[in-house]
């Protein structure tokens, strides 16, 4: 039988009508052990199905060494019908009780070594789309506060720029790496948006488009996140981590495939592989 844990909602940011942030602190104990990437299971109990609890995975955009709380990103989701419990959750205020089940999930595990037992020291990409990004909002807190000193770079894709749910602190991230040095903290972030028609969207003047345009090859056969990292990409030095749509997915796959890059699921004989992907089922 499944036990499910208590825990409190703290903080509720609406980014907008359908986005929130929220905080959960468990009821007893610590903030449960995880590592970035993994997702944590939330439950409530559904009024309309007599009380039966509905269980989802969210992503944690915290990182493992922030015992203070842990914190996610949500989409409310609306169509075709009401999503049985983001409709519950975007109606939840501070101070609500919500149940939830201990982190878990490999896809997104950050790879430390090669399957030789090397150390891997690829830079690593992350492409989020959505609410997609939340891991990554992870790995780049993780990586800052442990000090590890690969290139880290996230790319973000949204529809609308008030989307852009972490702007603020990839950006905060980004400059320090600048003030620092590489040598020190080598951190980029770098989004794009989707729907730049959009009269909502006027002021955005960075990349336009969906997330995986960053990859594609532009007039000078250089693409967008190969001006920004200064160098070729390919399948020796940088690792790949994606999660968004499934078209998200298979659309970075378009450009890496070309360049011999295989996901985890795919993996050679040898146990070598890129990418690694989590697709929004
Ligand atoms: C590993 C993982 C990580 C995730 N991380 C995040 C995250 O960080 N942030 C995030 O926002 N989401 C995340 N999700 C998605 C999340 O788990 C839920 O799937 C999502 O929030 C929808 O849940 P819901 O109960 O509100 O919708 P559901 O009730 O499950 O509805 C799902 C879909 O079915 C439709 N539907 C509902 N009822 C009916 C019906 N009776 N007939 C026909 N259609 C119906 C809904 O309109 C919707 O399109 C993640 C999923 C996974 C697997
Ligand atoms: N790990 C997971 O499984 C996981 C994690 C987070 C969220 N989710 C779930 O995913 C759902 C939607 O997420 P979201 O609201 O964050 O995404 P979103 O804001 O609707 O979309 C984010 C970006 O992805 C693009 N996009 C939309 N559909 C696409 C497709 N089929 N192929 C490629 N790109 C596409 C959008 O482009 P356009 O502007 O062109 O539409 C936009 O740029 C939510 O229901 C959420 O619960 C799952």
């Amino acid at each position: 039988m499944v036990v499910d844990n208590k825990a409190t909602i703290t903080y509720v940011q609406l980014i907008k009508e359908d986005l929130v942030i929220i905080r959960l602190v468990p009821n007893e104990g610590p903030v449960p052990e995880f590592k970035a990437g993994q997702f944590i299971t939330l439950g409530l109990a559904n009024p309309a199905d007599n009380g039966k609890i509905v269980r989802r995975a969210y992503s944690i955009a915290s990182h493992p060494e922030n015992k203070d709380y842990i914190e996610l990103v949500i989409r409310w989701v609306r169509k075709p019908l009401p999503g049985r419990l983001t409709t519950q959750l975007f109606n939840a205020k501070e101070g609500d009780e919500i149940l939830w089940l201990k982190p878990t999930g490999r896809a997104l595990l950050i790879n430390e070594e090669y399957a030789n037992g090397e150390k891997d020291n690829r830079r690593i990409i992350c492409i989020g789309g959505g609410t997609g990004l939340a891991p990554f909002v992870s790995f780049a807190q993780h990586f800052h506060d442990i000090g590890d000193k690969r290139e880290i770079i996230v790319l973000h894709g949204a529809s609308y720029i008030d989307e852009l749910s972490y702007k603020d602190l990839l950006t905060n991230l980004e400059n320090e790496s600048i003030a620092k040095g590489k040598d020190v903290w080598n951190f980029r972030y770098r989004a794009a948006i989707s729907r730049p028609q959009e009269w909502f969207n006027r002021s955005w003047a960075g990349q336009i488009g969906r997330v995986e345009t960053f990859l594609r090859p532009r007039d000078n056969d250089i693409s967008a996140l190969e001006e920004l990292v200064g160098e070729k990409i390919t399948k020796e030095n940088s690792i790949f981590y994606v999660c968004g749509w499934q078209g998200t997915i298979d659309g970075v796959m378009d450009f890496l495939k070309p360049k011999d890059f295989v996901t985890e699921h795919d993996k050679r004989e040898d146990g070598s592989f890129e990418v690694k992907y989590e697709s929004y089922g």
